[in-house]
């Protein structure tokens, strides 16, 4: 696993991803708005450095995250970040990847089985298709009634891209490993349609990235 920009490793672990700063503060904005009367548990994968759990876990105290990464590198960031702040609604990391048929939460007893919202931020284009079907697989088995799924990052409208640095941004993907990419927005609703969830928002955020943001049928 490579990412697109180098990210700064501290001595205690925590890892420093430099877009984190550039949208955390939109993201949270978008969570604030979307999840401020709902209550339970939220699960993010792909939490990569783990920063944007911490900020998640900070800013919507009423809610617990469960932050959750392929990489067993990011799970000990993820936890040194947890060190540091300390945080009583965010759980330690775990580790689950998204593309495996049956998701592992029922024999993980530290995961719940049900969560009020799913968070993705950044992988469904820096992973395999397969990645973005087993996301949605998922968000289909657990989310609860009135649960949202949230999926953040570049996304092409019809086949196009909604921006040149988008374009540009999706060759560069691609010359890393031809199977990642960024995805068109109707193909993931498609994925959602076969796993009973529907789009409810494409909120645009800044720099030409889109919050998809779906429920229940
Ligand atoms: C570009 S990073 C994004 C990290 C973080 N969400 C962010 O926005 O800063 C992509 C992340 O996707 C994770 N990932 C890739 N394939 C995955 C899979 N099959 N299951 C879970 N996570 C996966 C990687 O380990 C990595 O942390």
């Amino acid at each position: 696993m490579s990412y697109t920009e180098p990210r700064e490793q501290k001595s205690d672990g925590r890892m420093d991803a430099p877009a984190f700063h550039r949208n955390q503060e939109f993201i949270v904005a978008l969570l604030k708005d979307n999840l401020s009367g709902i209550e339970g548990d939220v699960l993010e994968v792909a939490s990569g450095s783990g920063q944007h759990a911490v900020a998640f876990a900070a800013a919507l105290p009423h809610l617990n995250f469960w932050p959750t990464d392929l990489n067993p590198e990011n799970l000990i960031s993820i936890d040194a970040w947890q060190a540091d702040r300390r945080l009583t609604n965010l759980s330690t990391a775990a580790q689950l990847d998204v593309a495996e048929p049956k998701w592992s939460l029922d024999q993980e007893k530290t995961l719940p089985e049900k969560f009020s919202a799913i968070i993705s931020l950044n992988m469904v284009h820096i992973s395999p298709i397969a990645v973005a079907q087993g996301l949605f697989r998922g968000a289909g088995k657990h989310l609860n009634e009135r649960g949202r799924l949230f999926v953040y990052g570049p996304f092409k409208k019809n086949g196009e891209h909604t921006a040149p640095s988008n374009a540009e941004f999706d060759v560069s993907l691609r010359a890393q490993n031809p199977e990642w990419g960024v995805r068109d927005q109707s193909e993931l609703e498609e994925f959602a349609q076969a796993n009973g969830l529907v789009l409810d928002q494409a909120a645009a955020m800044p720099s030409n990235n889109f919050t998809l943001i779906f429920r229940r049928k």
